[in-house]
């Protein structure tokens, strides 16, 4: 199986622009390089100017495509009010928000001070609102319809956890905002919808939420049924589809791509899966045998 297969066909996403939050690394990119292959003019937006500016480059080579680098920090309103306007200057219009920018600090929640809750409510959550609420206005004002906002999120904003409560809660924040404006903007021409992805690796935040030997000692790949983390096309293969044409009556769905990781917690009897077949051989024996008594 090639997982890293492309799956729209060429030219699917031409004449969209798009503008990805914290596309400078990490699965911003991955999901920034794959539009740019279809054919999208993309916007890549974080506070590290330079770092956007080296893939900026970077993808416009590899892909013969357009990408403009504009530093942002999705804290503030102003800022995100002002790239809005350099996507406008440079491309003329927009037609997706890919809410992706996201902050996480793993450590008992006790732990943390108020300042670092607030840190990552802010970038995740209030983030996410101040650049759905700048591009929403922005397309209601403009009457321009066919658009969407793709939202980001992970299978913990509904199951929460441990250890990265700021994260859960902000998420849990993003996914209620998803549903909610997929059913008020519908009359404004403009689809909401949220990927929850499991774990696929990338190297600045998997160093930062498992520095060390934690990597080796936490495999996350052992916690999902199919044994493997993701593949970062299969993400860009889902985000392309959901901000494509081919998802127009995609509205108010969260995805999970996450190989079944997150079920696999959930399922009571999920862990038999550590009983080998003999034990099943005896087990359904003794079973069969209570039951003709
Ligand atoms: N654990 C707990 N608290 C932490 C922390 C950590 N690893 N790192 C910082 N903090 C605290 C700080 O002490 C500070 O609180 P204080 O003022 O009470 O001391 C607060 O959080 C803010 O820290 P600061 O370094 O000023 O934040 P920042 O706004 O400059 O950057 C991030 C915060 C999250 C943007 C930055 O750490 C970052 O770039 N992270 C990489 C992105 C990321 O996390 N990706 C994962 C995506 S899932």
């Amino acid at each position: 199986m090639n997982l890293s297969a492309k799956m729209l066909r060429d030219n699917a996403l031409a004449d969209k622009v798009i503008v990805v939050t914290g596309g400078g690394s990490g699965l911003g990119k991955a999901m920034t390089k794959y539009f740019m292959e279809l054919g999208a003019k993309v916007a890549i937006t974080s506070r590290d100017l330079d770092k956007l500016q080296t893939t900026a480059q970077e993808l416009e080579t590899e892909t013969n495509g357009k990408c403009l680098a504009l530093q942002c920090d999705v804290r503030h309103y102003d800022q995100v009010e002002s790239m809005l306007e350099n996507v406008l200057a440079a491309y003329g219009k927009v037609d997706v928000l890919l809410n992706n920018a996201a902050g996480n600090f793993i450590s008992p929640t006790e732990r943390l001070s108020a300042n670092a809750w607030d840190t990552i409510i802010d970038i995740v959550l209030k983030g996410s609102k101040n650049c759905t609420l700048a591009f929403g206005k922005h397309w209601i004002d403009k009457k321009q319809t066919n658009t969407n906002i793709l939202n980001i999120v992970t299978t913990y904003a509904w199951t929460g956890s441990a250890y990265v409560v700021p994260s859960a809660t902000a998420k849990a924040g993003v996914l209620a905002m998803t549903r909610s404006l997929a059913v008020e903007w519908a009359k404004y021409g403009i689809r909401t919808n949220a990927i929850a992805p499991g774990p696929f690796p990338t190297k600045g935040a998997w160093d930062r939420l498992l520095p060390g030997d934690l990597k080796d000692k936490f495999d996350l790949a052992k916690k999902v049924p199919l044994k493997r983390v993701g593949d970062h096309q299969e993400l860009a293969n889902l985000a392309a589809y959901l901000v494509s044409d081919f998802s127009a009556y995609v509205n108010g769905e969260v995805i999970t791509i996450d190989g079944g990781e997150w079920l696999q917690g959930a399922g009571q009897f999920n862990l038999l899966e550590a009983i080998p077949t003999e034990l099943w051989d005896m087990l359904e024996a003794m079973i069969k045998s209570k039951g003709n008594k």
